[in-house]
């Protein structure tokens, strides 16, 4: 298998240009006018999590900047913004910090929601410099427990060796860099995610699992197994073996790890309040209808009645939303397994977790970050009982704030158990979180017809928030060019862009042009 360190120096210029190569849907009513061409044209958003409110955010980014006339109406079944993205406060009351319950950190490299924390005056937590000594545990025992000292470090080094962290970290490096060319003036438009995996040299990502694609690529079994399986299990609930190596890379790309602080749904509410939009919250979207109209050709059903559009943007996972639509659209989109997670938030007056529950030697600490491995498993052991434990922060002087994450919910007794019997409110929720991630090469359709969109196609090639919002850009991208003639950054998207590919590093597409 070829290195990324290669793969990192393909060119650009093997980016997708308009025109799509793809054969356009075929419409099953023929396009005729029934309505005379008045008002503002109209655009639906259906879902107002980092996708929806990134798209109604992107489009006013053109109206802005070239007038484009559009009216954009999004909906959202919730009553809050922000979707998967949401904060709860310990014992509800709001005296407390609130804590993340679903999407909780983004890096450095992710440049539209850095970007944005900015641009609304939000303030980011650092999150690499709050030192959590980190363990690993295979459900029967810790094999890794690193405190933050020089001695900790060389233990790692004797169990890995340095070379495998190396190799890695210049894996990662190299998808980071091709990563990078999404936010310049000439980062590839695509229809297709397939062919956007191609232009970027992602094929051998996401056609191995993370597992064979690291170790053909040097790095030790043991790292792989440990360490990067880690990391896969606490950001996507799956393990190395299982999940495709572009995820698996994402997951241990974590420089400049941050969240903002009173919550990342913030950032959602801002692009929402920017755009100007007409919000309809607590409003379900029950089917999306055709009709004869050039103006006006898709019918939104939902709750509170039905509205024309021009076009509409699907932004949430479709299988999820219960949404109908005519049957030659829905068997386009494949079936999509999402991993059901369960997120358990704890109080506690335990400084640390159970020192017997880990099997610890009395004169060793228990870390107050427990990842885990399914290394034990495959060598026959027991499964451990949670994907990952975290310390988040105390919220008065002798009581904190536990994150658990798990494929069960953990019961009261086994929270009694791992806390000292010291356990204060307990907060559990439920998601269907990220996509399950195979190694593929084949993706849903990110335009299902003229005019009809499905931002969440991109899921299973990366699922964090900030792709939700590359991938809603290209989408409103589409959609202004083939109903407006228009883009985010050019009166005409296919026309040669100025040379904006600069090295500057402060440089973000969408934001800058
Ligand atoms: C526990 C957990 C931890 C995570 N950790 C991270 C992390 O640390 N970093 C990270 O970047 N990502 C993380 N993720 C993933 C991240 O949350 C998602 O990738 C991202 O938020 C998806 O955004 P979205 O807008 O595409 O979808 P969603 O956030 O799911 O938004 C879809 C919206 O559509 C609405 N909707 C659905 N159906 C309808 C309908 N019929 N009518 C109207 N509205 C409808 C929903 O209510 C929802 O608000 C995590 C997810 C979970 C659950
Ligand atoms: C919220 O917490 C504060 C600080 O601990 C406490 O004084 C207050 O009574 C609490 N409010 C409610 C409604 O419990
Ligand atoms: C930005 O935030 C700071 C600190 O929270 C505040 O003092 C300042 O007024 C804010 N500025 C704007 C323009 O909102
Ligand atoms: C949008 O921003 C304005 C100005 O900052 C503020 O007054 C308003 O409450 C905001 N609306 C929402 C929905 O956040
Ligand atoms: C994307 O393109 C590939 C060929 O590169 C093709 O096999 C696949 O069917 C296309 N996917 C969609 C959703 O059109």
């Amino acid at each position: 298998m070829r290195s990324l360190l290669f793969l990192s120096f393909v060119s650009t210029s093997l980016a997708l240009q308009f025109p799509f190569k793809v054969p356009f849907f075929q419409s099953t009513v023929p396009p005729e006018d029934d309505e005379p061409v008045r008002g503002t044209p109209k655009v639906a958003i259906i879902g107002a999590g980092a996708a929806g409110s990134s798209a109604a955010f992107w489009i006013s980014k053109a109206q802005h900047r070239f007038g484009v006339d559009v009216e954009v109406d999004v909906y959202e079944k919730t009553s809050h913004i922000g979707g998967r993205s949401l904060t709860i406060h310990p014992y509800d009351n709001d005296t407390f910090e609130p804590v993340e319950l679903g999407a909780s950190i983004f890096v450095k490299a992710n440049k539209n929601m850095w970007r944005a924390a900015q641009e609304f005056n939000l303030t980011l937590r650092d999150l690499s410099k709050e030192d959590n000594d980190l363990g690993i545990w295979d459900g029967e025992q810790l094999l890794l427990n690193l405190g933050n000292s020089w001695w900790d470090m060389l233990k790692v080094l004797w169990r890995y060796g340095i070379m495998p962290p190396r190799r890695a970290d210049s894996l990662v490096a190299g998808m980071l860099k091709q990563y990078s060319t999404l936010y310049t003036g000439d980062s590839p438009k695509w229809d297709n995610i397939t062919d956007l995996a191609h232009s970027l040299g992602w094929m051998s990502l996401i056609e191995s699992s993370g597992a064979d694609f690291f170790t053909s690529n040097g790095v030790s079994k043991q790292y792989v197994n440990e360490l990067i399986e880690a990391a896969t299990r606490v950001n996507y609930g799956q393990n190395i073996d299982s999940i495709h190596a572009l995820e698996a890379a994402c997951s241990i790309a974590a420089n400049g790890a941050s969240q903002v602080e009173g919550g990342n749904w913030q950032i959602f509410q801002r692009f929402l309040n920017y755009s100007s939009a007409n919000i309809y919250t607590n409003t379900k979207v029950s089917s999306i209808t055709q009709k004869q109209s050039k103006s006006r050709p898709w019918v939104v059903h939902s709750d509170k009645g039905s509205t024309g559009y021009k076009a509409v943007i699907i932004a949430a996972p479709f299988h999820q939303t219960d949404i109908e639509l005519p049957s030659a659209l829905v068997s386009q989109i494949p079936e999509q397994p999402y991993v059901h997670l369960h997120v358990t938030l704890v109080t506690t007056t335990s400084s640390s977790f159970n020192r017997e529950y880990l099997a610890l030697s009395p004169h060793e600490n228990a870390p107050h970050m427990i990842l885990t491995t399914h290394e034990g498993v495959r060598q026959g052991r027991k499964a451990p009982e949670f994907n990952s434990i975290s310390y988040h922060g105390k919220i008065s002087e002798d009581e904190w704030v536990v994150k658990i994450f798990s494929e069960a919910p953990v019961e009261d007794k086994w929270l009694q158990t791992v806390f000292n019997g010291q356990v204060g409110w307990v907060h559990r929720a439920e998601f269907d979180a990220y996509p399950r991630l195979p190694p593929t090469s084949s993706f849903p359709p990110v335009r299902l017809d003229h005019g009809l969109y499905y931002v969440n196609a991109f899921e299973p090639f990366i699922s964090t928030m900030e792709t939700e919002t590359l991938a809603s850009r290209n989408v409103v991208d589409l959609l202004l060019n083939e109903e407006f003639s228009s883009s985010i950054c050019g009166p005409r998207i296919s026309g040669s862009t100025k040379d904006t590919s600069v090295a500057d590093n402060d440089f973000v597409f969408g934001w800058d042009c």
